[in-house]
């Protein structure tokens, strides 16, 4: 029917899924999300949220773009008319996250080149904190005011930008195509390497036990729930309108089912590794220093970049090679990601000015690289952490619960939606699938929800200033939900006719 790309086969489509799924959620923030809740308390809601809500909504995503062919908006629209604005709210949340993501991977990118020479040296917290980031309030400053751009930062940040655009430039089969089937499997090298050696440190053993060990006084906590949700949906690239964009290029006859059970499992046992190569590095730490493996290191946004550098100093050998390894892991699999992230909205505008690929990548991931700057000054980190969480729980999360109460009661599409997939798929969805979207998921995570908002109107969150939070917390996240409202309002190009409940022909 009309030009749409496509992938140029079934492997690309799904080294691309899975390259947008494995990223810095897996590596920079899994681990310090985990610790963040309570270490080991936070595996149960973790594995529960990822089979009745993350390998279902990834079900759901893929067989929404297949079936509507459209991004996320698009496809939301064509599916039923009034829903177009949550798949806006979730492109606007995949452009807040594209705009600091793109800045871990420009730190990921300088500590690749900091290996070299372990130029972190003995005190790696100070080295981040004060050398590397000149944080704002390290410098006379305070939380919440920019500060100058860090040199440092900028530059790869810079590099960063053109690796991603120069990729969306080049299309879906040359560009992100290509670019994922060079990645994905250097990325899987290079972590099995660091992951065989981390096992075989001594300690390993007992920060697997932390990792692996439940810890029920925490486990009614909804701010742990909800945070176990966030993880799964920012690990799976879901609820944020990427695997509705990258499954609308898929032809016609493909399978989706399968490819969802791929792309959820590789995705997850990347992160099952990443979580096991970090909590025995951690165990290691904890021999080293005498200590319980929860009592190594304090949390937050810095974690790979204090803990891991310090790690590797008391590596017994190849510290530097391994310090490359890490970071350049980590670079490979944010760029992966970024890719996939800056495509949402490249293709949301595509579709709805009927602008060329081209114009939307520069106006899109243009306007993204601009803003990103923000989190390249010395009070970014600050920026970045009130960002990443509030769009995370009420932007990702959020959105992905009114997602499953829009495409279940209010659409009621469910049932059409598996039929479709079902009608392309080797393996046939039952009853679980429509039980886990339609109750499962809207109540475990409504409920959790109300938790976490609750707690977050009572207290701040990490202490911050409530002006901060109130303008880069609520405001980032509640701006997104504007954003959304404010795009459905402008009409669809004429090119893209949006009846509703229509499958669109390939
Ligand atoms: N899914 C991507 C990640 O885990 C965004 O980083």
């Amino acid at each position: 029917m009309d030009n749409r790309p496509q992938w140029g086969t079934r492997a690309g489509f799904i080294l691309a899924a899975i390259g947008s799924a494995v990223g810095l959620g897996n590596i920079w923030r899994f681990p310090a999300t985990a610790y963040d809740n309570g270490g080991g308390a936070f595996f149960l809601p973790y594995l529960f949220a990822l089979l009745t809500a993350g390998i279902p909504l990834l079900i759901l995503e893929f067989t929404m773009g297949h079936k509507y062919r459209g991004s996320a908006p698009l496809s939301y629209s064509r599916m039923r008319k009034g829903t177009e604005w949550i798949g806006w709210w979730q492109v606007g949340v995949a452009f807040v996250i594209s705009t600091y993501y793109a800045v871990i991977i420009a730190w990921a990118m300088s500590y690749t080149a900091f290996s070299f020479n372990l130029k972190w040296g003995e005190d790696t917290g100070g080295f981040l904190m004060s050398t590397y980031l000149n944080r704002v309030d390290l410098a006379g400053g305070e939380i919440g005011q920019l500060g100058s751009l860090v040199p440092g930062v900028l530059i790869p940040l810079i590099i960063v930008w053109v690796v991603t655009l120069g990729v969306l430039f080049a299309g879906v089969k040359k560009g992100i195509e290509r670019a994922n089937k060079i990645f994905i499997p250097t990325l899987l090298v290079l972590f099995l390497i660091i992951v065989v050696r981390a096992l075989t440190l001594e300690g390993a053993a007992e920060g697997l036990n932390a990792f692996f060990k439940p810890n029920w006084d925490t486990i009614m906590d909804g701010k742990v729930w909800v945070a176990a949700y966030g993880q799964i949906f920012f690990s799976l690239s879901i609820a944020f309108a990427i695997m509705i964009t990258y499954s609308s290029y898929l032809p016609k006859k493909s399978d989706i089912t399968n490819n969802a059970f791929i792309t959820g499992f590789a995705n997850s046992s990347f992160e099952l590794l990443a979580g096991i190569g970090v909590f025995s590095i951690l165990g290691f730490m904890a021999a080293q220093q005498n200590l319980p493996v929860d009592e190594v290191v304090s949390a937050g946004v810095g974690l790979a970049f204090v803990v891991f550098p310090e790690i590797i100093n008391s590596f017994p050998a190849f510290r530097e090679f391994f310090g490359f390894l890490f970071f350049g892991s980590l670079v490979l699999a944010g760029l992966s990601s970024l890719i996939s992230i800056v495509e949402t909205f490249v293709a949301g505008v595509q579709d709805k000015f009927g602008v060329s690929r081209t114009k939307a990548v520069i106006f899109g991931g243009g306007l993204s690289a601009i803003l990103s700057l923000v989190f390249a000054t010395q009070g970014g980190l600050f920026f970045l952490d009130a960002a990443d969480y509030f769009i995370n729980s009420f932007g990702v999360a959020l959105s992905g619960l009114i997602q499953v109460i829009a495409v279940a009661w209010f659409a009621k599409e469910l049932k059409n939606l598996q039929n479709h997939a079902d009608s392309i798929s080797d393996i046939k969805l039952g009853s679980w699938w429509r039980i886990s979207l339609g109750v499962i998921t809207p109540i475990v995570l409504g409920y959790m929800m109300f938790d976490n908002l609750r707690q977050n109107l009572t207290s701040d969150y990490e202490g911050y200033p409530r002006e901060f939070l109130f303008n880069w917390g609520w405001g980032v996240a509640l701006g997104a939900i504007f954003v959304g409202v404010l795009f459905t309002l402008k009409k669809w190009h004429r090119s893209e006719e949006v009846s509703s409940n229509k499958e669109v022909s390939h």
